[in-house]
């Protein structure tokens, strides 16, 4: 029975979850004249971190009073989400692991053995299997379907989900969260509404924590009972999706296409990054070709493609996702605004452009010549005219020099 559902997360710490054993094995080992039991007392408790259980044991009684020897306990967990078994050796009492309260929790341990008196070899006891299943509660096809969460650029992430396929009148959904790093759930910091109804939630960036488990809850209430408690555990940096690659520029060296972006917004590190470069070349033909290369080459942020001979025209499109070296999944980005090279008939215009430089530059040099021709002649006019002034101001001087006294004459020089 799971207490943990029924009371706060602070008094549920520590519910004890009643488990039933499954014989594995019934050979009994011995090794230096004691059986070598599986450790005894297990019990898994939930401290209400939305399936992370703790486990414990006692060391078996028998081997309390052997002497000179190691004891380790080999404990074996169905993860629920891989589908496997997984494998730990322990000398401790206790481990924690992650596991799909949805399904049933399946724990295999025995004892590890190694004394002077097994002259240094190991001795594996018999392996018993504990299982706990959660009770099935809240009302039947009310579990939400299609959760799935993106992580938009390392900025803030949202989960959203579609209601399950029975939704009893009033409905409504929770959603609680744990990471290592809180002392109890939380609820939802910002919920998602569509058409007034609960449909996901907004995490911002504080609120997550990388490289570790990040355990979701959605669960509800209705005027028909509780909802179906539906469980996720998930590693946030295996759900971003990078913003869209931005400021896209083709251009053309010598027949050889270059593209040149800027990395997507976004707190993503660029050495994060990979690319993906689509193109989709016309021909003369008119025929289109499409490709698309994967970028090995990380924090490139430029491409470069020899032009094909009949290409018309090459358009180009970038997208991004998160690198293998950084996170173990993510997703594409959307892709970036088409970018293509200039049509082959424009590729004319260069020449024509040339030509009508030309032009310009005759016209422009003949314009310049009869703009001095006629400054030319303007100045020969004008030269004239001073000519004619100055003879009449030195007749004029001469004339008054003759009539003034001499102390006024510095006036009219
Ligand atoms: C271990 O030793 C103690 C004292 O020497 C004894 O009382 C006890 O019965 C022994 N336990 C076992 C399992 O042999
Ligand atoms: C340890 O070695 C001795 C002698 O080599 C042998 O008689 C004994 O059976 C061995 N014990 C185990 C547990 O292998
Ligand atoms: C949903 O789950 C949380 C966390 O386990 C719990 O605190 C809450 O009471 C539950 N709500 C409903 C309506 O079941």
């Amino acid at each position: 029975m799971l207490l943990l559902n029924k009371f706060p997360a602070w008094l549920s710490a520590f519910a004890l979850l009643l488990l039933t054993q499954e014989p594995v094995s019934t050979s009994e080992v011995t090794a230096c004249g004691v059986a070598v039991d599986p450790p005894a007392n297990i019990e898994i408790t939930d401290p209400g971190f939305l399936g992370y259980l703790s486990i414990h044991w006692t060391q078996p009684a028998g081997l309390q009073n052997l002497t000179l020897c190691r004891v380790r306990y080999q404990l074996r967990y169905y993860d629920t989400y891989e589908e496997r078994w997984r494998s730990v050796r322990t000398v401790k009492l206790t481990y924690a692991a992650q596991f799909d309260l949805e399904k049933p929790v399946r724990v295999r341990i025995l004892t590890v053995l190694k004394c002077a008196c097994t002259n240094g070899t190991e001795v594996q006891g018999e392996e018993k299997e504990w299982v706990y299943t959660p009770e099935p509660t809240g009302v039947a096809g009310s579990r939400i379907r299609d959760f799935h969460c993106v992580y938009y650029g390392k900025e803030y992430m949202e989960c959203t989900w579609e209601s399950g396929p029975i939704q009893p009148p009033n409905s409504q959904h929770y959603l609680y969260y744990w990471h290592r790093e809180m002392d109890e759930t939380k609820e939802c910091p910002e919920y998602i509404i569509l058409s007034e109804d609960r449909r996901g939630c907004r995490f911002p960036r504080e609120s997550l924590l990388e490289f570790s488990k990040f355990n979701l809850c959605v669960n509800g209430s209705s005027s028909a009972g509780s909802l179906k408690m539906a469980y996720f555990s998930i590693e946030v940096q295996n759900h971003v999706k990078p913003a869209v690659v931005s400021s896209v520029h083709v251009s053309e060296i010598d027949g050889e296409l270059k593209l040149d972006w800027s990395p997507p917004s976004g707190q993503v590190p660029e050495h994060c990054l990979e690319y993906e470069v689509e193109s989709s070349t016309t021909m003369e033909n008119g025929k289109e070709k499409q490709e698309k290369m994967a970028l090995q080459n990380l924090e490139d942020t430029s491409y470069g493609v020899q032009r094909e001979v009949e290409s018309q025209k090459a358009c180009f499109r970038i997208r991004s996702n998160v690198n293998r070296y950084c996170a173990d999944g993510g997703f594409w980005s959307d892709w970036s605004q088409t970018k293509c090279t200039e049509d082959k008939e424009t590729q004319y215009i260069p020449k024509w452009t040339y030509l009508s430089l030309v032009g310009l530059l005759v016209i422009g040099i003949a314009g310049v010549i009869i703009l001095c021709l006629s400054l030319w002649s303007l100045k020969k006019l004008c030269i004239k005219k001073t000519n004619k002034k100055d003879a009449l101001y030195t007749l004029y001087k001469e004339k008054v020099n003759a009539t003034m006294p001499t102390i006024l004459s510095p006036i009219f020089k």
